[in-house]
């Protein structure tokens, strides 16, 4: 009997790997009465939604794309890293029927960070992009120690929108701004990590990159891309041919995941097992 249920509000969902990952969490942990579902919302029905997750008796869920953001007025309350990020990903509904937002995009980064032994304290961190996913990103990089964060976008005032709010709360972090048009006389030479953030190198952008060919990564640089499908995008090929760390986005995924399982259990998540789930869901 499936007594406790949680699933994953966005539109498309039907391509999501969360399902996947999550119903193989929750029968590793022996939880047989758990079940993770996706549930494709329009924008319109956003609200309705929301509410109809407490009508129904839902655990928690997941919120993507394009609902992230606009989620937020019709929840009873959010935490602090939702609040600072201006995006829910994950709500818990709590046992008197309280709508409660969260945010686990940036510890789930974070993990991700540690897990691949990224050390950033007082580096130079580069962000291609400046949408909901790059404020979770520059978040991460200020709690693992970054001094010095540049924001390229090609709508160039959404990053000084992003830098302005954070330069307001915090006065130790340098922020830069420029638009996303990289010239070959570009000094990209002092960046520990360039992520990108935008979408650029998945699905109809497939064989676009946010980056200038000519422009050689070195050696001793990461490159991080949050898109985990293709496993390899464009632009890690491009730092792979140039000798540097690519890193792809599907430990970001199981970790923001790991992350919201906890939020809703209680209980320690089976990374491994999800990162697995996560994997074959891929293929
Ligand atoms: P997410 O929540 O994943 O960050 P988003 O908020 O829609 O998604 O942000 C998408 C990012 O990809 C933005 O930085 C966007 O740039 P703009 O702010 O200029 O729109 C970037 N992006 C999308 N398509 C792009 C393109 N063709 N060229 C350059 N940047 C692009």
């Amino acid at each position: 009997m499936i007594e406790k249920l949680v699933g994953v509000i966005g539109w498309p969902v039907s391509h999501s790997l969360s399902p996947a990952m999550h119903n193989r969490a929750f029968r590793e942990c022996g939880f047989s009465d758990w079940r993770y579902v996706a549930l494709p919302v329009e924008n319109a029905q956003v609200k309705n939604a929301v509410h109809g997750l407490r009508a129904l008796g839902f655990v928690g869920a997941n919120v993507t794309v394009p609902h992230k953001e606009t989620v937020l007025p019709h929840l009873d309350r959010v935490s602090d890293d939702a609040r600072l990020i201006k995006a829910v990903n994950t709500i818990a509904i709590e046992k008197d029927g309280a709508l409660v937002g969260h945010n686990t995009d940036v510890i789930g980064l974070i993990a991700d960070f540690t897990e691949h032994k990224i050390d950033l304290k007082n580096h130079r961190a580069l962000i291609l992009g400046a949408g909901g996913s790059a404020r979770a990103v520059v978040h991460a990089l200020m709690r693992m120690g970054c001094a010095d964060i540049t924001i390229m976008n090609r709508t160039k005032n959404k990053a000084d929108d992003i830098a302005a709010e954070i330069v307001a709360i915090r006065e130790d972090v340098k922020f830069r701004t420029a638009s996303l048009n990289l010239g070959s006389d570009d000094p990209i030479a002092g960046y520990k990590i360039i992520i990108n953030t935008t979408s650029l190198g998945m699905g109809d952008a497939r064989g676009e990159m946010p980056w200038n060919s000519s422009l050689a990564f070195t050696k001793d640089q990461i490159v991080y891309d949050l898109i985990y499908n293709p496993e390899q995008t464009l632009l890690l090929r491009h730092a792979v041919l140039c000798g540097a760390r690519a890193i792809n986005g599907l430990g970001m995924l199981v970790h923001q995941g790991a992350a919201s399982f906890e939020i809703w259990t209680g209980k320690k998540a089976p990374v491994e097992a999800m990162r697995e789930a996560a994997v074959l869901g891929l293929s």
